[in-house]
């Protein structure tokens, strides 16, 4: 991928659109952390495609059976603390940064990409200079939770799950004496859980205001690696162009966002992001 973006075609679109834009809004999903090494949801290697979601990713699920839930989840933590951002998270999380408030990402993954890649990004425009950057601007709104929190299913406390950041070893979830015992509350005792959306679950009801008030007040939402098939998430876009604004597209395939999309930008995030964004917008007052 050359450094200057080409004068013509959906990159040159995507540019054109973004460039002067004072508002935007990213909307990402499991797509964007596919270079990362994080499995997707519905592609060939998905995650619901080896264990069903009906056993694991529900309440029922849970009250039935919260070993397994908790083995499953134990396992995934393992394979996305090992995950890094890739170019893509990087470049939103640039961009917010040096555009300030302008610039509202929201995420439907739980993999805590987004947060590391506003950490790393603050750090590396701060190299050198004698003041902090802030990460804050670049932090996701974070539609269905975080696999690297944990709620109490009794007192709602929600807290940090120690040490799993730093990576699990793998198979954690079972030792020689048998499986791992359930995670309690510091606070009352009481069973945790993932601090994660289940199905059939509501999202929290602030976050999504949030995003949809930044959606509807864009002027353009990029739609970065999403199936644009679970709402509420996938409306987000929707609420841009009613507002008149305009939705771009980053997916190696079509979706029932593509015929809509002002532009559609085929092919991998982590080389077209860079390309698309490689031009810092400007500064909100
Ligand atoms: P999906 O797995 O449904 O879709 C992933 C999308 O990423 C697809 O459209 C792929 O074409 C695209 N994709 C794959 N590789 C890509 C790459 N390198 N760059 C850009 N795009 C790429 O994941 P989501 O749409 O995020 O919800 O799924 C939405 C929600 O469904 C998830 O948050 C989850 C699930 O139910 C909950 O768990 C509540």
């Amino acid at each position: 991928m050359s450094a200057t973006p080409p004068s013509q075609g959906p990159i040159a679109e995507a540019v054109r659109l973004l460039t002067d834009a004072r508002r935007v809004v990213f909307l990402t999903g499991a797509g964007i952390s596919a270079e990362s090494g994080v499995p997707t949801f519905r592609g060939p290697e998905g995650l619901w495609r080896s264990h069903r979601p009906e056993e694991l990713a529900t309440p029922e699920a849970f009250r039935r059976d919260p070993g397994l839930v908790w083995a499953w989840y134990r396992w995934r933590r393992s394979v996305v603390a090992s995950c890094r951002p890739n170019p893509a998270h990087r470049a939103i999380a640039r961009r917010a940064l040096l555009q300030g408030r302008g610039v509202t990402v929201v995420t439907q993954n739980v993999d805590a990409l987004h947060e590391a890649a506003a950490r790393e990004e603050a750090l590396a425009l701060a190299a050198g200079g004698p003041t902090r950057v802030d990460p804050s601007p670049a932090l996701p709104l974070e539609l269905h939770g975080n696999l690297f929190r944990d709620r109490c299913t009794r007192c709602g406390r929600v807290s940090e799950s120690p040490g799993v950041r730093e990576g699990a070893p793998r198979g954690a979830e079972a030792s020689a004496d048998g499986p791992a015992p359930l995670p309690g509350c510091t606070a009352c005792g009481g069973l945790l859980r993932p601090d994660v959306v289940w199905f059939g679950e509501a999202l929290d009801r602030e976050t999504l205001e949030e995003a949809f008030a930044a959606a509807s007040a864009a002027e353009v939402c990029v739609v970065v690696g999403t199936s644009s098939l679970v709402h509420p998430a996938a409306a987000l876009p929707l609420a841009t162009l009613e507002a008149g604004g305009a939705v771009v597209e980053v997916n190696p395939e079509a979706t029932p966002l593509t015929a809509r999309a002002t532009c559609a930008v085929r092919g991998p995030a982590a080389a077209l992001l860079p390309a698309i964004l490689g031009t810092p917008g400007p500064v909100m007052p």
